[in-house]
């Protein structure tokens, strides 16, 4: 076959060239640089097949056809001759070392989540495993929400209990106990009968130890209804405890006070350590504190919407660092917010 030409130049020749050219090409960096001198845009090969215009008429569909093969090839060419280099480059690598593939991988480093959220989960899915549902409230608060429908007036001695973070004046403040939550659960629930968890952060202005934070969580609870009675706290309690802190486990309520139950308690469980022999970490009585309860203050009921003769509840309010504080024997609960990763990677 004649061969056909546009310039002079045949593009057999052209393509014998490139093909030497090719082979030559010793590493990457000449590789890329043969392509754009044969192959790309303006590359010879293109440039020589965008001048098909000037041949004869007749000769012009054999020349592209023979255009586009060669350039198959040559792409095929350049494809093999890659796969050359980087296998050789790599061997050359290995051989010097670069990769060393009997070294031992790298271990991936796994987030998790922090002891609270781990332990507010598992707390969660106890109270959700018996009935209550979350009701989310507000961290920040008012004077009325915190303290005075809680059944505290101004000037109420029990506020010395509670040292507050004021925001602008005397009455927003930052919520020192998750209890205004029944309140706002009781005003919009109502007259429906309720079984909440208030879960949340809560914020006192207190000198920061090893025993006291200024933010810590509390997870509140509000059983309201017809003819819940003391017995229904009791129970329900000492099985939150059970599941807790596994079955079996002894609970004991001692009198306490608090302004918004009535009659109020706490609960002891029976010390996860020693099972109540008696321990450093339950101070030689056997016992260790878990919660405040009781029952819902009439008052507080009242200002809630439900009238206290026609219903009754129960309320309680747990720490759940203290809790984990506990079970892992954690001495300081400044670990919670120091973000030391060595206290953080133990979970
Ligand atoms: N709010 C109380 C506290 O912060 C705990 C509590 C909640 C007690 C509900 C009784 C009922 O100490």
């Amino acid at each position: 076959m004649q061969e056909q030409s546009v310039t002079g130049h045949t593009l057999e020749q052209l393509a014998s060239e490139a093909f030497s050219a090719l082979e030559a090409a010793a590493d990457s960096a000449a590789l890329e640089s043969w392509h754009s001198v044969y192959l790309g845009r303006k590359g010879h090969i293109t440039l020589m097949t965008r001048r098909v215009g000037e041949l004869p008429k007749a000769e012009r569909p054999a020349f592209g056809q023979r255009a586009n093969e060669l350039k198959r090839e040559l792409e095929a060419a350049y494809e093999r001759q890659a796969q050359l280099l980087k296998a050789a480059e790599m061997e050359k690598a290995l051989a010097e070392g670069a990769i060393d593939v009997t070294l031992p991988g790298r271990r991936v480093e796994r987030g998790r989540l922090h002891p609270s959220t781990q332990i507010l989960r598992r707390i969660y899915q106890i109270w959700a495993d018996m009935g209550f549902q979350i009701y989310r409230s507000r961290d920040v608060e008012t004077d009325e929400y915190n303290f005075q429908l809680l059944n505290f007036p101004r000037h109420h001695p029990a506020r010395d209990m509670q040292d507050t973070f004021y925001t602008s004046g005397e009455d927003v403040l930052l919520r020192t106990h998750t209890s205004p939550g029944q309140i706002h659960a009781m005003r919009e629930y109502y007259p429906q009968p309720i079984r909440v968890i208030l879960p949340g952060m809560c914020y006192r202005h207190e000198q920061i130890s090893a025993r006291y934070e200024i933010q810590f969580h509390q997870v509140e609870g509000l059983a309201v209804g017809y003819n819940i009675r003391f017995t229904d706290l009791k129970g329900t309690l000492t099985d939150f405890a059970q599941r807790m802190f596994g079955a079996g486990r002894k609970t004991r309520f001692r009198a306490s006070y608090f302004p918004f139950t009535e009659p109020s308690a706490e609960m002891d469980v029976e010390c996860i350590l020693c099972n109540g022999d008696g321990c450093r970490l339950c101070r030689f009585s056997g016992w260790l504190e878990i919660l405040g309860c009781g029952m819902v203050h009439p008052i507080v009921l009242q200002n809630g919407g439900y009238d206290p003769s026609v219903y009754s509840g129960y309320a309680f309010g747990m720490g759940p660092e203290r809790i984990t504080m506990l079970r892992h024997g954690i001495e300081d609960i400044r670990y919670f917010w120091g973000n030391d990763l060595r206290f953080l990677e133990q979970f």
